[in-house]
Protein backbone atom coordinates (compact mmCIF):
# COMPACT_ATOMS: atom_id res chain seq x y z
CA UNK A 1 0.00 0.00 0.00
CA UNK A 2 2.48 2.76 0.76
CA UNK A 3 4.64 1.48 -2.16
CA UNK A 4 1.73 2.29 -4.13
CA UNK A 5 1.01 6.07 -2.53
CA UNK A 6 4.82 6.60 -3.30
CA UNK A 7 3.90 5.94 -6.96
CA UNK A 8 1.17 8.23 -6.89
CA UNK A 9 2.90 11.04 -5.43
CA UNK A 10 5.97 9.95 -7.68
CA UNK A 11 3.33 10.04 -10.85
CA UNK A 12 1.81 13.40 -10.69
CA UNK A 13 4.72 15.09 -8.65
CA UNK A 14 8.25 13.91 -10.47
CA UNK A 15 9.65 14.17 -7.18
CA UNK A 16 9.87 11.69 -4.23
CA UNK A 17 12.17 11.97 -0.58
CA UNK A 18 15.29 10.43 0.15
CA UNK A 19 13.42 7.74 2.38
CA UNK A 20 10.49 6.95 -0.22
CA UNK A 21 13.72 6.60 -2.73
CA UNK A 22 14.39 4.01 -0.56
CA UNK A 23 11.66 2.37 -0.13
CA UNK A 24 11.09 1.70 -3.78
CA UNK A 25 14.56 0.47 -3.96
CA UNK A 26 13.81 -2.10 -1.20
CA UNK A 27 10.42 -2.99 -3.05
CA UNK A 28 9.91 -6.56 -3.89
CA UNK A 29 7.11 -8.72 -5.31
CA UNK A 30 3.76 -6.58 -6.29
CA UNK A 31 5.37 -3.69 -5.24
CA UNK A 32 8.36 -4.21 -7.34
CA UNK A 33 5.89 -5.57 -10.42
CA UNK A 34 3.76 -1.60 -9.89
CA UNK A 35 7.23 0.26 -9.59
CA UNK A 36 8.49 -1.14 -13.20
CA UNK A 37 4.68 -1.28 -14.67
CA UNK A 38 4.37 2.28 -13.43
CA UNK A 39 7.74 3.46 -14.90
CA UNK A 40 7.06 1.75 -18.43
CA UNK A 41 3.54 3.72 -18.32
CA UNK A 42 5.14 6.56 -18.09
CA UNK A 43 7.87 6.49 -20.73
CA UNK A 44 5.19 5.39 -22.91
CA UNK A 45 3.31 8.82 -21.95
CA UNK A 46 6.27 11.11 -22.35
CA UNK A 47 8.16 9.03 -25.02
CA UNK A 48 6.32 6.94 -26.66
CA UNK A 49 7.61 3.47 -28.54
CA UNK A 50 9.92 4.45 -30.22
CA UNK A 51 13.82 3.31 -28.87
CA UNK A 52 16.42 5.10 -30.15
CA UNK A 53 19.81 4.29 -31.29
CA UNK A 54 23.24 5.28 -30.68
CA UNK A 55 26.49 4.35 -32.53
CA UNK A 56 28.83 4.06 -29.91
CA UNK A 57 33.06 5.04 -31.44
CA UNK A 58 35.32 4.31 -28.60
CA UNK A 59 38.13 6.39 -30.20
CA UNK A 60 40.59 5.66 -27.50
CA UNK A 61 41.62 3.57 -25.36
CA UNK A 62 43.99 5.51 -23.76
CA UNK A 63 43.44 7.60 -20.20
CA UNK A 64 45.53 9.42 -18.08
CA UNK A 65 43.28 8.32 -14.84
CA UNK A 66 43.04 5.56 -12.24
CA UNK A 67 39.20 4.79 -11.81
CA UNK A 68 39.59 1.47 -9.52
CA UNK A 69 36.98 -0.23 -11.08
CA UNK A 70 37.80 0.55 -14.72
CA UNK A 71 40.24 -1.62 -17.16
CA UNK A 72 41.86 1.26 -18.78
CA UNK A 73 42.89 3.19 -15.64
CA UNK A 74 46.62 3.93 -16.43
CA UNK A 75 47.79 1.65 -13.80
CA UNK A 76 46.94 -1.28 -16.41
CA UNK A 77 49.69 -2.39 -17.98
CA UNK A 78 48.38 -5.32 -19.75
CA UNK A 79 45.41 -2.64 -21.00
CA UNK A 80 45.71 -2.49 -24.98
CA UNK A 81 46.45 0.66 -26.34
CA UNK A 82 44.95 2.08 -29.49
CA UNK A 83 43.92 6.04 -30.76
CA UNK A 84 42.29 6.18 -34.44
CA UNK A 85 42.85 8.56 -36.24
CA UNK A 86 41.01 11.78 -37.77
CA UNK A 87 40.10 10.01 -40.80
CA UNK A 88 39.46 6.62 -39.46
CA UNK A 89 37.17 7.98 -36.95
CA UNK A 90 35.24 9.99 -40.02
CA UNK A 91 35.05 6.65 -41.42
CA UNK A 92 33.25 4.73 -38.76
CA UNK A 93 30.89 7.52 -38.22
CA UNK A 94 29.63 7.53 -41.93
CA UNK A 95 29.60 3.87 -41.50
CA UNK A 96 27.17 4.73 -38.58
CA UNK A 97 25.26 6.60 -41.06
CA UNK A 98 24.79 4.32 -43.94
CA UNK A 99 23.58 1.88 -40.72
CA UNK A 100 20.79 4.19 -40.29
CA UNK A 101 22.52 5.93 -36.52
CA UNK A 102 21.27 9.13 -36.37
CA UNK A 103 23.53 9.70 -33.37
CA UNK A 104 27.37 8.73 -32.62
CA UNK A 105 29.12 8.58 -29.42
CA UNK A 106 32.72 9.64 -29.42
CA UNK A 107 33.71 8.05 -26.79
CA UNK A 108 37.68 7.57 -25.03
CA UNK A 109 39.60 7.20 -21.90
CA UNK A 110 40.84 10.97 -20.75
CA UNK A 111 43.27 11.22 -23.53
CA UNK A 112 45.01 14.75 -24.06
CA UNK A 113 46.60 13.39 -27.10
CA UNK A 114 43.23 14.63 -28.93
CA UNK A 115 43.97 18.46 -28.15
CA UNK A 116 40.96 20.94 -28.65
CA UNK A 117 42.35 21.60 -32.00
CA UNK A 118 42.24 17.77 -32.85
CA UNK A 119 38.83 17.32 -31.59
CA UNK A 120 37.14 20.20 -33.08
CA UNK A 121 38.44 18.78 -36.51
CA UNK A 122 37.06 15.74 -36.13
CA UNK A 123 34.02 17.30 -34.93
CA UNK A 124 33.68 19.37 -37.97
CA UNK A 125 34.24 17.07 -40.08
CA UNK A 126 31.66 14.44 -39.34
CA UNK A 127 29.01 17.17 -38.79
CA UNK A 128 30.44 18.18 -42.91
CA UNK A 129 29.76 14.71 -44.03
CA UNK A 130 27.17 13.69 -42.43
CA UNK A 131 23.85 14.31 -40.63
CA UNK A 132 24.17 12.94 -37.12
CA UNK A 133 24.13 14.80 -33.79
CA UNK A 134 27.57 14.34 -32.11
CA UNK A 135 27.25 13.38 -28.81
CA UNK A 136 31.08 13.44 -26.71
CA UNK A 137 31.64 11.75 -23.62
CA UNK A 138 35.75 12.29 -23.02
CA UNK A 139 35.56 13.44 -19.36
CA UNK A 140 36.84 16.56 -17.59
CA UNK A 141 38.15 19.39 -19.66
CA UNK A 142 38.56 23.18 -19.33
CA UNK A 143 35.44 25.53 -19.83
CA UNK A 144 37.31 26.70 -22.89
CA UNK A 145 37.49 23.48 -24.57
CA UNK A 146 34.01 22.53 -23.63
CA UNK A 147 32.88 25.61 -25.59
CA UNK A 148 35.12 24.82 -28.71
CA UNK A 149 33.59 21.83 -28.75
CA UNK A 150 29.93 22.81 -28.91
CA UNK A 151 31.20 25.88 -30.95
CA UNK A 152 32.75 23.01 -33.68
CA UNK A 153 29.25 21.03 -33.78
CA UNK A 154 29.20 18.90 -30.47
CA UNK A 155 25.50 18.58 -29.52
CA UNK A 156 25.28 16.57 -26.28
CA UNK A 157 27.75 15.25 -23.51
CA UNK A 158 27.88 12.63 -21.36
CA UNK A 159 29.94 12.10 -17.93
CA UNK A 160 28.82 10.36 -15.17
CA UNK A 161 29.74 11.54 -11.80
CA UNK A 162 30.11 7.81 -10.79
CA UNK A 163 29.06 8.38 -6.93
CA UNK A 164 27.62 10.95 -5.01
CA UNK A 165 29.36 9.88 -1.78
CA UNK A 166 32.03 12.42 -1.74
CA UNK A 167 34.41 10.08 0.54
CA UNK A 168 33.97 6.73 -1.78
CA UNK A 169 34.88 9.35 -5.31
CA UNK A 170 38.01 10.65 -3.46
CA UNK A 171 38.90 6.73 -2.57
CA UNK A 172 38.00 5.08 -6.24
CA UNK A 173 39.31 8.41 -8.16
CA UNK A 174 42.86 8.97 -6.87
CA UNK A 175 43.94 12.38 -8.12
CA UNK A 176 40.63 13.70 -9.28
CA UNK A 177 37.92 15.71 -7.65
CA UNK A 178 34.17 15.66 -6.76
CA UNK A 179 33.81 19.27 -7.16
CA UNK A 180 35.57 19.80 -10.29
CA UNK A 181 33.29 16.73 -11.66
CA UNK A 182 30.11 18.99 -10.83
CA UNK A 183 31.29 21.93 -11.65
CA UNK A 184 32.25 20.64 -15.00
CA UNK A 185 28.78 19.00 -15.63
CA UNK A 186 27.60 22.42 -14.72
CA UNK A 187 29.50 24.44 -17.36
CA UNK A 188 28.20 22.00 -19.66
CA UNK A 189 25.17 22.34 -19.08
CA UNK A 190 25.12 26.44 -19.20
CA UNK A 191 27.05 25.96 -22.84
CA UNK A 192 23.80 24.54 -23.89
CA UNK A 193 24.93 20.51 -24.47
CA UNK A 194 21.91 18.20 -23.86
CA UNK A 195 23.68 16.66 -20.42
CA UNK A 196 23.57 13.25 -19.86
CA UNK A 197 25.07 11.96 -16.12
CA UNK A 198 24.20 8.76 -13.77
CA UNK A 199 26.41 6.49 -11.89
CA UNK A 200 27.82 3.25 -11.13
CA UNK A 201 25.74 0.65 -8.89
CA UNK A 202 27.27 -1.79 -6.52
CA UNK A 203 30.89 0.39 -5.94
CA UNK A 204 31.94 -1.12 -2.89
CA UNK A 205 31.12 0.62 0.14
CA UNK A 206 27.96 1.88 -1.20
CA UNK A 207 24.86 1.73 0.44
CA UNK A 208 20.75 2.46 -0.05
CA UNK A 209 21.25 5.65 1.39
CA UNK A 210 24.30 6.31 -1.73
CA UNK A 211 22.04 4.98 -4.01
CA UNK A 212 18.65 7.25 -3.16
CA UNK A 213 21.60 10.28 -2.97
CA UNK A 214 22.86 9.58 -6.46
CA UNK A 215 19.36 9.38 -7.75
CA UNK A 216 18.41 12.54 -6.18
CA UNK A 217 21.93 14.34 -7.57
CA UNK A 218 20.74 13.23 -11.06
CA UNK A 219 17.33 15.37 -10.71
CA UNK A 220 19.20 17.78 -9.16
CA UNK A 221 21.11 18.14 -12.25
CA UNK A 222 18.19 18.11 -14.66
CA UNK A 223 20.32 15.74 -16.79
CA UNK A 224 18.62 15.52 -19.96
CA UNK A 225 20.20 11.67 -20.58
CA UNK A 226 20.72 9.01 -17.48
CA UNK A 227 23.09 6.97 -17.75
CA UNK A 228 23.46 4.31 -14.99
CA UNK A 229 24.95 0.69 -14.83
CA UNK A 230 26.17 -1.80 -12.86
CA UNK A 231 29.63 -2.03 -11.83
CA UNK A 232 31.30 -5.38 -13.26
CA UNK A 233 35.19 -6.20 -11.22
CA UNK A 234 37.78 -6.18 -13.84
CA UNK A 235 40.63 -8.24 -13.24
CA UNK A 236 43.56 -5.84 -13.86
CA UNK A 237 41.82 -3.50 -10.97
CA UNK A 238 42.00 -2.83 -7.49
CA UNK A 239 38.68 -4.06 -7.30
CA UNK A 240 38.91 -7.52 -9.01
CA UNK A 241 37.93 -9.44 -5.84
CA UNK A 242 34.68 -7.44 -5.17
CA UNK A 243 30.81 -8.57 -5.90
CA UNK A 244 29.35 -7.05 -9.27
CA UNK A 245 26.55 -4.91 -8.87
CA UNK A 246 23.00 -5.83 -8.67
CA UNK A 247 21.08 -5.85 -11.95
CA UNK A 248 17.87 -5.43 -10.17
CA UNK A 249 18.67 -2.12 -8.01
CA UNK A 250 19.94 -0.77 -11.62
CA UNK A 251 16.38 -1.77 -12.80
CA UNK A 252 14.64 -0.09 -9.94
CA UNK A 253 16.92 2.55 -10.72
CA UNK A 254 16.19 3.39 -13.66
CA UNK A 255 12.77 3.08 -13.38
CA UNK A 256 12.43 5.27 -10.28
CA UNK A 257 14.44 8.07 -12.15
CA UNK A 258 12.17 7.52 -15.32
CA UNK A 259 9.37 8.67 -12.50
CA UNK A 260 11.81 11.55 -11.61
CA UNK A 261 12.36 12.78 -14.75
CA UNK A 262 9.59 11.56 -17.19
CA UNK A 263 10.83 12.70 -20.73
CA UNK A 264 15.19 11.90 -20.11
CA UNK A 265 16.24 9.31 -22.54
CA UNK A 266 17.33 6.91 -20.40
CA UNK A 267 19.65 3.81 -22.04
CA UNK A 268 19.58 0.12 -20.95
CA UNK A 269 23.38 0.22 -20.90
CA UNK A 270 25.92 -2.51 -22.19
CA UNK A 271 26.60 -3.64 -18.29
CA UNK A 272 23.39 -4.25 -17.76
CA UNK A 273 23.02 -6.72 -20.81
CA UNK A 274 26.73 -7.71 -20.17
CA UNK A 275 25.11 -8.87 -16.57
CA UNK A 276 22.18 -10.68 -17.63
CA UNK A 277 21.31 -11.92 -21.05
CA UNK A 278 18.28 -10.37 -20.95
CA UNK A 279 19.22 -7.35 -18.97
CA UNK A 280 18.70 -4.88 -21.95
CA UNK A 281 15.48 -5.98 -22.52
CA UNK A 282 14.46 -5.58 -19.02
CA UNK A 283 15.86 -2.10 -19.01
CA UNK A 284 13.89 -1.23 -21.85
CA UNK A 285 10.60 -2.54 -20.17
CA UNK A 286 11.37 -0.82 -17.40
CA UNK A 287 11.91 3.17 -18.24
CA UNK A 288 14.58 2.85 -20.58
CA UNK A 289 14.62 4.23 -24.40
CA UNK A 290 17.65 3.91 -25.90
CA UNK A 291 20.38 1.35 -26.44
CA UNK A 292 23.99 2.16 -27.45
CA UNK A 293 25.61 -0.34 -29.79
CA UNK A 294 29.27 -0.53 -30.78
CA UNK A 295 30.09 0.68 -34.15
CA UNK A 296 33.69 -0.16 -34.21
CA UNK A 297 36.08 -2.71 -36.22
CA UNK A 298 36.32 -5.94 -33.52
CA UNK A 299 40.07 -5.36 -33.06
CA UNK A 300 38.83 -2.04 -31.33
CA UNK A 301 36.00 -3.64 -29.39
CA UNK A 302 38.11 -6.21 -27.62
CA UNK A 303 40.95 -3.38 -26.56
CA UNK A 304 38.46 -1.08 -24.92
CA UNK A 305 37.85 -3.30 -22.05
CA UNK A 306 36.49 -1.39 -19.65
CA UNK A 307 35.47 -4.85 -17.75
CA UNK A 308 35.52 -8.57 -19.06
CA UNK A 309 32.50 -10.46 -20.59
CA UNK A 310 30.92 -7.64 -22.83
CA UNK A 311 28.26 -8.36 -25.17
CA UNK A 312 28.55 -8.09 -28.52
CA UNK A 313 32.35 -7.70 -27.85
CA UNK A 314 32.73 -10.78 -31.02
CA UNK A 315 29.88 -9.22 -33.31
CA UNK A 316 30.05 -7.11 -36.16
CA UNK A 317 28.81 -3.78 -36.36
CA UNK A 318 25.95 -4.71 -39.08
CA UNK A 319 24.77 -8.00 -37.53
CA UNK A 320 24.25 -5.82 -33.96
CA UNK A 321 22.38 -3.67 -35.62
CA UNK A 322 19.81 -6.34 -36.86
CA UNK A 323 19.82 -8.32 -33.81
CA UNK A 324 18.85 -4.92 -31.45
CA UNK A 325 16.39 -4.12 -33.77
CA UNK A 326 14.67 -7.55 -33.40
CA UNK A 327 15.36 -6.98 -29.71
CA UNK A 328 13.18 -3.56 -30.07
CA UNK A 329 10.58 -4.81 -32.17
CA UNK A 330 10.20 -8.53 -30.24
CA UNK A 331 8.92 -5.67 -27.21
CA UNK A 332 6.57 -4.65 -29.53
CA UNK A 333 8.30 -1.59 -30.27
CA UNK A 334 9.73 0.19 -32.89
CA UNK A 335 13.23 1.38 -34.30
CA UNK A 336 12.92 5.25 -33.58
CA UNK A 337 13.83 7.59 -36.46
CA UNK A 338 15.85 11.06 -36.61
CA UNK A 339 18.41 11.95 -33.68
CA UNK A 340 16.31 11.26 -30.72
CA UNK A 341 17.02 14.27 -29.40
CA UNK A 342 16.00 14.37 -25.29
CA UNK A 343 12.47 15.89 -24.61
CA UNK A 344 13.40 16.61 -21.64
CA UNK A 345 16.40 18.62 -23.24
CA UNK A 346 13.64 20.42 -26.09
CA UNK A 347 11.08 21.44 -23.19
CA UNK A 348 13.70 23.08 -20.58
CA UNK A 349 15.36 24.82 -23.60
CA UNK A 350 12.17 26.22 -25.34
CA UNK A 351 10.62 26.92 -21.83
N1 LIG B 1 36.63 8.48 -19.59
C1 LIG B 1 35.33 9.00 -19.69
C2 LIG B 1 34.67 9.11 -18.34
O1 LIG B 1 35.13 8.49 -17.41
O2 LIG B 1 33.67 9.84 -18.25
C3 LIG B 1 34.43 8.21 -20.62
C4 LIG B 1 34.71 6.77 -20.78
S1 LIG B 1 34.44 5.78 -19.34
C5 LIG B 1 35.11 4.26 -19.83
C6 LIG B 1 32.67 5.52 -19.42
C7 LIG B 1 32.03 4.88 -18.22
O3 LIG B 1 32.45 3.54 -18.07
C8 LIG B 1 32.36 5.49 -16.88
O4 LIG B 1 31.54 6.62 -16.63
C9 LIG B 1 32.12 4.34 -15.90
O5 LIG B 1 30.92 4.50 -15.17
C10 LIG B 1 32.02 3.11 -16.82
N2 LIG B 1 32.86 2.01 -16.33
C11 LIG B 1 34.20 2.01 -16.22
N3 LIG B 1 34.63 0.86 -15.65
C12 LIG B 1 33.53 0.11 -15.40
C13 LIG B 1 33.31 -1.17 -14.79
N4 LIG B 1 34.31 -1.91 -14.33
N5 LIG B 1 32.03 -1.62 -14.69
C14 LIG B 1 31.00 -0.89 -15.18
N6 LIG B 1 31.15 0.33 -15.74
C15 LIG B 1 32.40 0.83 -15.85
FE1 LIG C 1 39.63 6.73 -17.57
FE2 LIG C 1 36.95 7.00 -17.76
FE3 LIG C 1 38.09 4.61 -17.16
FE4 LIG C 1 38.17 6.56 -15.35
S1 LIG C 1 36.30 5.54 -16.15
S2 LIG C 1 39.91 5.24 -15.94
S3 LIG C 1 38.37 8.37 -16.65
S4 LIG C 1 38.28 5.72 -19.05
FE1 LIG D 1 25.21 -7.01 -30.48
FE2 LIG D 1 22.88 -8.42 -30.19
S1 LIG D 1 23.22 -6.27 -30.09
S2 LIG D 1 24.87 -9.15 -30.83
Amino acid sequence: MKVKKILEKAYYENNLTKDEIKLLLIAEGEDKDLLFKTADRVRKEHIGDEVFLRGLIEFSSYCKNDCFYCGLRRSNLSAQRYRMQEDEIVEVAKRAYQMGYRTVVLQSGEDMYYTKDRLCSIIKKIKRVVDVAITLSIGERSYDEYKAFKDAGADRFLMRFETSNEKLYRKYHPGMSFENRIECLKWLKKLGYELGTGFLIGLPGQTLDDLAQDIILVKELDADMIGIGPFIPHPQTPLKDAKEGSVDLTLKSIAILRLLIPDANIPATTALGTLDPLGRQKGLMCGANIVMPNVNSLEYKLKYELYPGKICINEDATKCRGCIESIIVSLGRKVGQGKGQSRHYKRVSVS
